[in-house]
């Protein structure tokens, strides 16, 4: 017979009944090292934002591609301003085409659209404001070639980049330049 009251048992330990085989674990595993670039860490792919950002780029440089080349087709074959717009129109191609090639190397996924920017310059009346326009959306691809800059680690990306913002400048002289001269021809 014992001195002391028995206090009520309680169960050595909890009901494991449910679960005898999981093993204590504070929190579930993480599984994201196995999905790269889902959480969109740059280590080991591409940043989404970054892509997004090419990826407008891309957009606007097929849109300048295809306005220059309405543009340019509504010219005489002789004029020299259907001349400027013809090289404008080929950088404007070219630079569609290496910012494809570099978000797939990237390993991002490539714009097939176009951006609004043809319409966008084709409401515009005349040759003259069409390619003030035409300007505005080339300085507009300066400024957001320089806020994507610093985020694209890749050296030939970044010097890719870096010729195309050059290459714009370039554009936006000769394009205002016709517009000094004037459009009669
Ligand atoms: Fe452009």
């Amino acid at each position: 017979m014992s001195d002391h009251p028995r206090a009520p048992q309680a169960p050595a330990t909890p009901d494991v009944s449910a679960s005898p085989d999981i093993p204590a674990q504070s929190s579930p595993p993480c599984y994201a090292a196995e999905f790269p670039g889902y959480f969109g860490e740059t280590a080991e792919g591409p940043d989404p934002e970054t892509i997004e950002r090419l990826n407008a780029l891309l957009e606007a440089e097929r849109a300048g591609a295809r306005v220059l080349a309405i543009l340019r087709d509504g010219l005489d074959s002789r004029s020299p301003v259907r001349a400027v717009l013809e090289r404008l129109q080929k950088d404007e191609g070219a630079n569609a085409v290496a910012l494809y090639k570099t978000i797939q190397r990237l390993g991002g996924v490539a714009s097939h659209d176009t951006g609004a920017f043809v319409q966008k310059t084709l409401a515009i009346d005349g040759l003259a404001a069409r390619l003030q326009f035409v300007n505005k959306g080339q300085a507009w691809v300066v400024r957001k070639i320089e806020e994507v800059l610093p985020r694209v680690p890749d050296e030939v990306a970044r010097a890719m980049l870096d010729d195309m913002r050059q290459s714009h400048i370039d554009n936006i002289a000769a394009c205002g330049a016709l517009l000094l001269e004037g459009l009669d021809n």
